[in-house]
């Protein structure tokens, strides 16, 4: 049995105005008309041997992820509740504090994270049962892409024989992204990973007994109802933040690598999107009630209104009841600036 881990930690400002604090973007419908990010993870896995999932979400976000849930059909989830996220480290181990609660340790948990889309439901599923089998002998899996381009937000894996991971490497500077890419020798860590709880939890006791006895602490504090798995504030705020590719993958000896070869993409900011998207005769991608003349290499997004783009190139226009967003699509990650002011100027 495999259970499904889900983090759906952030709120995904560079999305703005259309993610929110209160309406992370994984809750979105940003890929698909139907269905949010996190559900469409929570899809992913129907075909696969698993278990309910396990959630790990902060707390302000527990209905909203409850709802989405229930509206495709997924019962018996653990919803787990973060106080304040201290990254993946302590959210993974939370989840597998969870699965042994649940008598569940010798399952495989499947750590994906909630703002991935994944069209090659085949290649996943590949991937996943090829894992499983080195996974079942206590390795850390990771699932390497090929990598594309220079990305300094992502992780390399340098992968030795028989899937071992000769080396990896938490975002490195550009520098060292451009050579990695140039060697040829290199993945991409795709952030999704398959493991025995009892794997995880010895492996970060071992390079990081104090996030594994702050989280242990935490845990124990937790308060449960019939919805919701809360842990406690106090235990949890004293636990040190840190990331699962920084505190276990970097320093284990015990990773494995599967390749796995279908299209993924970190939908993290409106360039990924628009790159994700299909595109029309003029490289526009055009969502809702909208009109281009004599533009191109747009995404123009409307929520409410009719908005019409005219010998426009290269932007990006989202449109919502409140607030609209006109920018350059090579200033992607800028959103972020304007969500920090507004939140010290408000
Ligand atoms: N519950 C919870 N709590 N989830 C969290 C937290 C937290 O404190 N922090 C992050 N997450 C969730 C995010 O919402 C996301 O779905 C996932 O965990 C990964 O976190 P990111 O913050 O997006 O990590 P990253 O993109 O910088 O890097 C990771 O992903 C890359 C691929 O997308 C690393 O694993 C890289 O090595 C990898 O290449
Ligand atoms: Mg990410």
């Amino acid at each position: 049995k495999i259970i499904p881990v889900i983090l759906s930690g952030g709120v995904g400002s560079r999305l703005w105005p259309l993610s929110r604090e209160h309406f992370p973007k994984q809750c979105l419908p940003l890929t698909d008309a139907q269905y949010s990010l996190l559900q469409q993870t929570a899809n992913r896995t129907k075909a696969l041997d698993v278990s309910a999932p396990i959630v790990v979400c902060n707390e302000d976000h527990r209905f909203l992820i409850a709802q989405q849930l229930q509206e495709i059909g997924v019962t018996g989830a653990s919803i787990v509740l973060e106080p304040k996220g201290r990254n993946t480290a302590p959210a993974i181990a939370l989840a597998v504090l969870e699965a042994e609660h649940k008598n569940l340790e010798n399952a495989l948990l499947l750590v994906l994270p909630a703002d991935h889309v994944i069209r090659d439901v085949t290649a996943f599923e590949k991937a996943i049962q090829q894992a499983a089998e080195l996974a079942e002998l206590d390795a850390l899996v990771t699932f390497g892409v090929q990598p594309t381009r220079p990305e300094t937000g992502y992780g390399y894996i340098r992968a030795g024989d028989d899937f071992a991971v000769a080396e990896f490497v938490e975002k490195p500077n550009l520098e060292t992204a451009q050579s990695y890419l140039d060697s040829g020798n290199y993945l991409w860590n795709s952030g999704m990973f398959l493991f025995k709880a009892k794997a995880y939890l010895s492996e970060l006791a071992c390079h990081r007994a104090d996030i594994s006895e702050a989280v242990t602490l935490a845990y124990q504090a937790r308060n449960e109802d019939m919805d919701f798995v809360r842990i406690d504030p106090e235990a949890f705020a004293a636990c040190p933040e840190d990331s699962i590719d920084y505190a276990v993958m970097e320093p284990t000896k015990n990773a494995k690598v599967v390749p796995y070869a279908g299209d993924w993409s970190d939908i993290g900011a409106w360039d990924a999107l628009y790159d994700y998207a299909e595109k029309d005769a003029e490289q526009n991608v055009l969502l809702g009630d909208v009109m281009a003349e004599s533009s191109n290499n747009c995404l123009v997004r409307s929520e409410s209104r009719l908005v019409a783009a005219v010998g426009v190139n290269n932007l990006v226009i989202v449109e919502t009841a409140d607030a609209v967003l006109v920018m350059d699509k090579n200033n992607a990650q800028d959103v972020k600036k304007i969500v920090k002011r507004l939140k010290t100027e408000e």
